[in-house]
């Protein structure tokens, strides 16, 4: 035993979004490899039903797991880690880490009033995977979470401001600003593309709370509770990999993400169980 262990940490999301998670796990974790699937041929998750997604969530990564030797996956969707973070975590020869507890923590700690919301996609709010996380962590918590469906879409076009993005955030934001809270969670790790179009539609008075820094936060402090993290000191090597179009991952993905995105592969589906 050395006490450290120098294979990537494997993450993946639907598309676009886990690379808000990404790029947190790029500044609190410098040295580390990571090897990213955005499984852009099938996205969006959020409409899918659960047992579907929790399949593409499998297959994920265990092609994580079985191709390219990771030592912990991030699951840096909230959508698959709603529909199968359980079994994941019961199946995987690896650690697994989820964003949902992590933004749950950081939304109750961030909150005065005990008056807060969750947004997410169909899947995740019906999962009620964040009332029973918040419920856990804070049982006086007051909550109000509302899906909103069609955010993701428009990220995935590149449609991050402009009215029709407004229209729609106004509708769909409704109930969480009727309900007067001070802390919103973005609980799908596409929206923080849209903060600045829900800030807007909340007001300034409501902090939102974004779970991709303290997902990063606590897959360190699960690296190194486990004695996981690289020996290396260079700059870690990351891998880009799309079901879809590679080309559009990699230049999309660049301007979200930053520089570290230089290129993107195809990410070949191996054979499962
Ligand atoms: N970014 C994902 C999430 O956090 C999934 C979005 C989707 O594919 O619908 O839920």
């Amino acid at each position: 035993m050395t006490g450290t262990d120098n294979r990537p940490i494997g993450m993946f999301d639907s598309g676009f979004g886990g690379l808000t998670v990404a790029r947190a796990v790029i500044d609190v974790l410098p040295s580390e490899d990571f090897v990213y699937i955005g499984d852009t041929g099938r996205y969006p998750y959020g409409p899918r039903p659960a047992a579907e997604v929790r399949g593409f969530a499998r297959e994920l990564a265990w092609s994580l797991v079985s191709d390219h030797n990771v030592k912990a996956i991030v699951v840096a969707c909230n959508t698959a880690s709603a529909a199968a973070f359980t079994e994941l975590s019961g199946e995987l020869p690896v650690p697994v880490v989820s964003v949902v507890e992590p933004g749950a923590h950081a939304l109750s700690l961030t909150s005065q009033s005990k008056r807060v919301g969750v947004i997410g996609t169909v899947g995740t709010i019906s999962s009620g995977a964040y009332q029973r996380a918040l419920a856990d962590i804070d049982s006086s918590l007051s909550l109000t979470a509302c899906a909103c469906p069609g955010f993701v879409e428009f990220v995935e076009r590149g449609q991050t401001s402009g009215d029709e993005v407004m229209l729609l955030a106004e509708r769909l934001l409704a109930p969480v600003v009727a309900a007067n809270i001070d802390a919103l969670l973005l609980g799908c790790t596409h929206y923080p593309f849209l903060s600045r179009v829900i800030s807007e539609v909340m007001g300034p008075e409501v902090v939102l709370v974004s779970s991709a820094d303290e997902t990063a936060f606590a897959l360190a402090a699960m690296l190194d509770e486990l004695k996981l993290r690289t020996s290396a000191s260079a700059e870690g090597q990351h891998t880009f990999l799309s079901s879809g179009d590679v080309e559009w991952f990699a230049d999309f993905g660049r301007r979200l993400l930053g520089p570290e995105l230089s290129s993107a592969s195809p990410w070949i589906r191996s054979k499962t169980d």
